[in-house]
């Protein structure tokens, strides 16, 4: 691979699953402009691999999955430098949140600020137990900047998204569960297993059907529900257009299990 990255790694794991690391854990992997940048470049890779299926986002080490954006490197930042610095991660949150393939954040430890920020902006989040999620910004002076006001109150409702957000304090990886933010809470040690098995089980499905579903649910989430439905029926019928769909319906009248390519 001739890319090189300093701040996050970036690995095809299994057939179709990629795996993106990131991998400043002296700073429990806080976000810098470099890291946002690396990021970018990233997913530019997977998009260009035609086979790519899954895309999996932990941090290094066992304490941090990202313990918020790097404080040093705002400390330092104009207000106009500031706001380019949020722009910069939202696009890039807004990207993981419209590609064309599943994205599943492992939270494997702190997810602070705009750790909390990146995990949300994944299709869903598997956590640790030793995971904690919070926006402590209230704590720093400043507002959340990489969506976290917007994602947390859609994720969780209005009153628990103001809590959280006045307060600055942590969820543990129970709670998140509970109030809807995590899917599945696992041993530390059993995460990554736990998102290989299910990132291999979402590969063996049809690439198109899950790239037309993930559209349908989120720009449904802007639309009112009969334009939603509308633009359902839409993707079905062109779903029908697909290899694919001609693979799994045969599979089923044949009574075997499909092949997608
Ligand atoms: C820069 C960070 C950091 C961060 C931790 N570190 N979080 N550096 N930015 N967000 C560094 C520490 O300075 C320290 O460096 C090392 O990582 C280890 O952290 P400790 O604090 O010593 O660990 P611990 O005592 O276990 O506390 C863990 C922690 C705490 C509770 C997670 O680190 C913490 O509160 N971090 C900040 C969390 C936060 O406020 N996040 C939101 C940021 S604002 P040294 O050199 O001392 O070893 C944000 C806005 C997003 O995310 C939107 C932007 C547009």
């Amino acid at each position: 691979d001739p890319e090189t990255f300093n701040n996050i790694l970036l690995e095809q794991v299994r057939d179709g699953v990629y795996l993106l690391t990131i991998n400043r854990p002296k700073v429990l992997n806080a976000l810098n402009a470099q890291t946002l940048e690396e990021m970018n470049n990233a997913v530019s890779t997977v998009t260009a691999d035609k086979g790519a299926r899954v895309l999996l986002i932990t941090g290094s080490g066992e304490k941090a999955f990202v313990a918020g954006a790097d404080i040093a490197h705002m400390s330092n930042l104009s207000p106009l430098e500031g706001k380019a610095f949020a722009e910069h991660g939202m696009h890039l949150f807004r990207r993981l949140e419209t590609l064309g393939i599943p994205v599943v954040a492992l939270v494997n430890g702190y997810a602070l600020g705009g750790g909390c920020e990146l995990a949300m902006s994944c299709d869903f989040i598997l956590a640790s137990d030793n995971a904690k999620f919070g926006q402590p910004e209230v704590n720093l002076g400043v507002t959340p900047g990489f969506g976290g006001t917007q994602r947390l109150t859609r994720l969780v409702g209005t009153s628990m998204a103001m809590e959280l957000l006045v307060t600055g304090r942590n969820m543990s990886a129970e709670e998140a569960m509970q109030r809807g933010l995590v899917n599945h809470v696992y041993p530390q040690p059993q995460l990554l297993e736990e998102g290989l098995k299910l990132a291999s089980m979402i590969a063996g499905k049809s690439g198109t059907a899950i790239q037309l579903t993930k559209e349908l649910v989120q720009r449904g989430q802007d639309l009112d529900l009969d334009n939603a439905c509308i633009m359902e029926s839409d993707l079905f019928g062109l779903s029908f257009s697909t290899p694919d769909r001609a693979e799994g319906m045969a599979a089923f009248l044949e009574s075997r299990k499909p092949n997608f390519g």
